[in-house]
């Protein structure tokens, strides 16, 4: 009997992943949180459901980066293609910044986290502009986990962005030609000053980039799982850490 209790135990610990953090814990991880919709669908709910499910994943996993001492976190939850999704479901995820933050504001302030977006805010409905500007405001002196939100986010507008500022500069005479180097360039990302990620997340089976962070992926390290976002918890998140220790990053030296 014995024997058998011992047995459940080693059995229990296997399956909870912990992270070693005297091994490197990645200064940046970002996540493209997908698979809500084929949530929905196996239980044949409306997509929405599932992007209603997603939201408890999201919380999960701040406070799991947190509790290992990842200091940016970034989750891709809208891209500028997003939009060509029915109006309805638009219309839902515009409103879940708002629904999120209003549960979970007070405690993000409490846990010294700090809210910022990536993206381009004019095209997004006021209230939900409204909402996350408060986020961000609330929250700007704190000096904890940086949480971002990449919402309506494309990596290559994000591009075009930083080029189209610095040609503003070279035709102002500020700058010139040749000062636009890749340090130039990343300045002017809506990254600008944050470090590149070290390690992105992607779920749902999906294996590509869908125009995410494409100037900061260059070295990141890829971690692809099939759990779809609304399954995915601290364990998954953790196991995806765990992995990205056994790696060895050689930036192509030897
Ligand atoms: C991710 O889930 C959420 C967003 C892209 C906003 P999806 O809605 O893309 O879910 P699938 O990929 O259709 O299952
Ligand atoms: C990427 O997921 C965007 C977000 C997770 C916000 P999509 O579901 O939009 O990507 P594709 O269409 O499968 O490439
Ligand atoms: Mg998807």
């Amino acid at each position: 009997m014995l024997e058998r209790i011992a047995h459940f135990f080693t059995r229990t610990k296997k399956q909870t992943t912990s992270v070693d953090t005297n091994l490197s814990v990645p200064v940046h991880v970002a996540v493209i949180m997908d698979g809500n919709g084929r949530w929905a669908k196996a239980r044949s709910l409306p997509r929405i459901a599932g992007h209603s499910a997603g939201m408890k994943t999201v919380k999960e996993v701040v406070k799991a980066a947190d509790a290992i001492g990842v200091k940016y976190l970034t989750m891709y939850a809208f891209s500028t293609e997003n939009w060509k999704r029915p109006r309805e479901e638009v219309e839902f995820l515009m409103k879940l910044p708002q629904e999120f933050l209003s549960t979970e504001l007070d405690e993000l302030v409490e846990r010294n986290v700090c809210v910022k977006i990536l993206g381009s805010r004019e095209e997004l409905p006021s209230h939900t502009r409204q909402a996350l500007e408060t986020a961000v405001e609330k929250t700007k002196h704190n000096d904890g986990l940086q949480l971002l939100f990449a919402l309506n986010y494309g990596g290559r507008k994000e591009i075009c962005d930083a080029v189209q500022e610095l040609a503003r500069q070279v035709e102002a005479g500020i700058l010139s030609a040749e000062q636009i180097d890749e340090k130039a360039i990343e300045q002017k990302l809506y990254t600008g000053g944050i470090p590149e990620p070290d390690l992105l997340i992607r779920t749902s089976g999906e294996i590509r980039l869908s125009n995410f962070m494409l100037w900061q992926l260059a070295y990141t390290e890829l971690w692809f799982t099939d759990v779809l976002w609304p399954d995915f918890t601290k364990e998954h998140f953790n196991e995806a850490i765990a992995e990205y220790q056994r790696r060895a990053r050689r930036y192509g030296a030897v």
